[in-house]
């Protein structure tokens, strides 16, 4: 059987991964390289579409109320924590966009806000892969399973739009060359 729970975690690997491109960006900020600001730009808004328009609302939207209704208490439970670090993740993001807002960046604002993100974002996905999942596997029956895969699709497709994943996906292949392979 599929588990709902598979495309989250597929996302968590493309979201980790663009986490690995942010940290080699902060690195060079902290080097006091020469940057370009628009990778910078894009990378976090990757992490504002990918990880918190498409994969938190994936989860906030869909998966999360079905856990809810399988039996996993929402307050003072897993799933109000997780839904905590959801907007605490969102208070980071636009610390680094408005971080990116002036002529230059402001470096040390910038690096704060993409430190404290992702050490959270870390936390946060490793809690839901060893944790959530793991009980969410089992609070749905699998005919729940199937549905939310496919209300995940559908979302993906009207929330996102035709073709944002692959641009993202692509971008990150860009990146992984310029600031992962070749420095
Ligand atoms: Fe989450
Ligand atoms: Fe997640």
């Amino acid at each position: 059987m599929n588990y709902a729970s598979e495309d989250l975690k597929h996302e968590h690997d493309g979201i980790l991964f663009g986490l690995k491109i942010l940290d080699a960006m902060v690195a060079l900020l902290r080097q006091g390289k020469h940057i370009n600001k628009d990778d910078y730009k894009e990378i976090v808004e990757f992490l504002r579409l990918f990880a918190d328009k498409c994969h938190h609302g994936k989860e906030e939207g869909l998966y999360f109320p079905a856990l809810e209704r399988g039996g996993i208490p929402k307050e003072n439970g897993p799933i109000g924590q997780m839904l905590i670090e959801h907007e605490e993740g969102r208070k980071y993001i636009q610390e680094m966009v408005a971080a990116l807002a002036g002529k230059d960046i402001d470096a040390k604002a910038f690096t704060a806000a993409a430190e404290n993100y992702a050490s959270l974002l870390r936390s946060h996905i490793n809690k839901e892969n060893t944790v959530l999942f793991p009980m969410g596997d089992k609070a749905i029956s699998s005919a729940e399973h199937q549905h939310l895969l496919e209300q995940f699709e559908a979302f993906e497709h009207n929330v996102m739009g035709p073709g944002i994943h692959d641009k993202l996906h692509g971008m990150l292949d860009t990146f992984e060359e310029k600031y992962l392979k070749n420095v």
